[in-house]
């Protein structure tokens, strides 16, 4: 076997060094230096997939590649199926992203415990099996085929992957294991990316689906290299804001499925639960018909649910108003307070503007423009909106609102929970024809067309 020995290579120009440095003498970057495994003779690190394990490497003509759905892994969790598109594939690996705090260990173990009759290898290197069954206690399942492991050093759980060949291994977390062959510390760049790729060459083989997960920096981006994200084959993140229940989990790259789509749970005293009909919970307090608040209809991924927005507008009681947002991104607030105010005539300048998306959930839609004007428009008047309507399009900076894409499956969604009236751009009567939904499709032109619509009379 061949001696491996280890140095420190710059990231931007591949120079390499014996020790660390702070600044690369070649380019002149700082911070580029990762420790790597070198072996002279050893050239498995640059080995494609194929030739890794016993795999013949020769071309093949797609018709002789068979590939059978029924091969991937039901997690029986239907909003994680969702996401990933039908569950585990034999071999592909998965890194689940995400706060701390958010809820991945636990959406885990859940998987773990509901695959009855599968073998599940769970390695946690963050905690004591102890602490691990104490979770498990939570969740109030049971798995006699799971086995738990509490280790961080690579090379001994690959051993036993490879001594027990689960049908499931799941390592929580890629930050706290560490190969012998590097001396760096865990988490760290060199680290991380030795042992996924010891993963990759230990699992591919064996065709185990491979659950990673992964801890998220300051900035949001999974913590580690990019190139984690680039060897693993899905990517999932799960998001949401600790102090509300919802999470959500997206995938932002998956070899095997759509991205588009996306899984909504609910955190609860025995686990995550899966939110199958999103509008339902968030629109559940919304009987009384107050002022300030609407409806959008939002669509995210696949997906079109109802929302909730809050908007409340009073007199500034000092000189600068005030203007907070939750949930919704403060530049486009005063956008479209300016466009209120010059298009539409209102005097919002001495008034503090708040506004609230119940739920805590973010989401990125310029649909959410008309629901939040009509909510600011509904306060500033304290006026109420009829709780049977709800909206969706953008406004541009002429005040004109404009139409929104996946129009039919918010008209239907908004229609299968009872909504009595949708307002909506001009939108194309050709492409509405075919929907047989009894909601009264309303459309506006201009923001003065709405207000008058809504506010008159
Ligand atoms: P955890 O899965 O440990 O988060 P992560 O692995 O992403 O860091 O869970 C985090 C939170 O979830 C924790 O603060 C407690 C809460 N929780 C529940 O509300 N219900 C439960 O059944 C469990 C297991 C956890
Ligand atoms: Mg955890």
């Amino acid at each position: 076997m061949a001696k491996i020995k280890h140095t420190f290579v710059c990231q931007s120009c591949g120079v390499t060094s014996a020790k660390w440095v702070g600044r690369c003498n070649s380019c002149g970057d700082w911070n580029t230096f990762v420790e790597e495994v070198v072996s002279s003779k050893d050239t498995k690190n640059n080995a494609s997939i194929s030739s890794i394990g016993h795999v013949e490497a020769r071309p093949f003509r797609l018709s002789e590649i068979s590939i059978k759905e029924s091969d991937r892994l039901d997690t029986n969790n239907g909003e994680l199926n969702r996401v990933l598109g039908g569950g585990f594939v034999p071999g592909g690996i998965t890194l689940l992203g995400g706060e701390p705090g958010i809820g991945k260990s636990t959406l885990v173990l859940q998987v773990a415990l509901s695959l009855n009759d599968k073998k599940v290898l769970y390695v946690s290197g963050e905690e004591s099996l102890q602490q691990l069954k104490l979770r498990a206690l939570r969740i109030n399942k049971e798995n006699e085929n799971c086995v738990f492991l509490s280790e961080t050093s690579m090379e001994k759980i690959l051993f036993h992957v490879e001594k027990e060949k689960p049908d499931l291994l799941i390592i929580d977390s890629i930050q706290t294991v560490v190969t012998e062959h590097l001396e760096t510390a865990a988490g760290s760049v060199g680290q991380i990316r030795e042992c996924a790729n010891l993963i990759l060459k230990t699992v591919k083989p064996l065709q185990t689906p491979t659950l990673l997960i992964g801890h998220i920096n300051k900035e949001g981006s999974l913590a580690g290299p990019k190139i984690l994200e680039h060897i693993v084959d899905t990517v999932l993140q799960f998001e949401g804001d600790r102090n509300h229940l919802f999470r959500i989990l997206r995938s932002s790259k998956n070899r095997f499925g759509s991205t588009s789509e996306l899984g909504i749970f609910e955190m609860e005293q025995t686990g995550l639960r899966e939110v199958i009909n999103p509008s339902e919970l968030l629109l559940s307090n919304h009987d009384m018909q107050l002022s300030g608040t609407s409806i959008s209809c939002v669509q995210d991924g696949m997906r079109s649910f109802m929302i909730e927005v809050q908007a409340l507008v009073s007199s500034a009681a000092y000189g600068t108003p005030q203007r907070s947002s939750t949930g919704f991104d403060i530049r486009r607030l005063n956008m479209l307070l300016a466009v209120l105010e010059k298009r539409a005539g209102f005097r919002l300048m001495a008034k503090d503007v708040f506004l609230n998306i119940a739920g805590g959930i973010k989401i990125q839609d310029p649909a959410m423009d008309l629901g939040v004007i009509t909510s600011i428009l509904s306060s500033n008047f304290d006026l109420a909106i009829d709780t049977r309507c709800c909206f969706a399009g953008e406004v541009g900076l002429t005040g004109e609102i404009r139409p929104v894409n996946r129009i039919e499956q918010r008209i239907i969604e908004a229609d299968k929970l009872g909504f009595r009236r949708i307002y909506l751009a001009v939108s194309n009567p050709s492409k509405l024809k075919n929907i047989k939904a009894q909601i009264e499709v309303c459309n506006v032109r201009r923001i003065d067309q709405l207000v008058k619509a809504l506010f008159a009379g």
